[in-house]
């Protein structure tokens, strides 16, 4: 019982924190009302929304539901978000458009990633961790590949197009193929 009850809170508090971040966002709607009708008409929110459902339907060992979620969520919002991955709170995507987040990756909080970016593994068809952690509060540019078991440090920002196969510390820019260290972020 204690153990349902957390989740549902959970399951609550994260959606709430993901509909928060468009909502004080929004520049564009200025009423309560308006900015929520912004954040109805967003479909990264949606996207993100089904992926919380599927991955909680995923918890409750209902993994044919979850799939069946994940793949409405494809079929809908040209995403293929893993039931399996673990995704903080407040995700970002802005654009969501082709987007891919393999089964073992872990995104922390408040993470913003951009169209045609792919989390995923290096060798396909493997077991295990094989897919990235994002730290906090990362950006990831356009079109951006991090590929394998690596770890991104916390606030940094991976550049448009980069091929990202090492891991790499926090507040660092990374770009290019293979991504190196192009700046920090102050
Ligand atoms: C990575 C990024 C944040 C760097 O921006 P910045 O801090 O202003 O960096 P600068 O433009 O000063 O560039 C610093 C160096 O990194 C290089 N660089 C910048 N972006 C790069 C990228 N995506 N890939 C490879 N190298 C890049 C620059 O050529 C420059 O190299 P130099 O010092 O040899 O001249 C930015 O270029 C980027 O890619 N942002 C993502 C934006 C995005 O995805 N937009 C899509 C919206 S739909």
């Amino acid at each position: 019982m204690m153990e349902k009850d957390e989740r549902s809170t959970n399951f609550c508090s994260i959606v709430k924190d993901d509909f928060l971040q468009y909502y004080r966002e929004n520049h564009t709607l200025k009423s309560k009302i308006g900015s929520t009708i912004y954040v109805l008409l967003e479909p990264g929110f949606w996207a993100v929304f089904n992926h919380r459902i599927a991955h909680w339907l995923f918890l409750k060992n209902l993994g044919i539901l979850a799939l069946f979620i994940m793949r409405l969520n494809k079929f809908f919002h040209n995403v293929d978000i893993s039931y399996e991955a673990k995704i903080g709170k407040a995700l970002r995507l802005p654009h969501c458009m082709d987007i891919v987040i393999g089964s073992s990756a872990i995104i922390g909080d408040n993470v913003e990633i951009l169209n045609g970016v792919t989390l995923g593994a290096v060798k396909i068809r493997t077991e295990g961790k094989r897919h990235p952690t994002i730290g906090g509060g990362v950006l990831i540019g356009a079109g951006a590949k991090v590929l394998g078991d690596i770890y991104i440090g916390n606030n940094s920002i991976i550049g448009a197009n980069a091929v990202v196969i090492d891991s790499f510390p926090e507040n660092v820019k990374v770009g290019g193929i293979p991504a190196k260290e192009i700046g920090k972020v102050l």
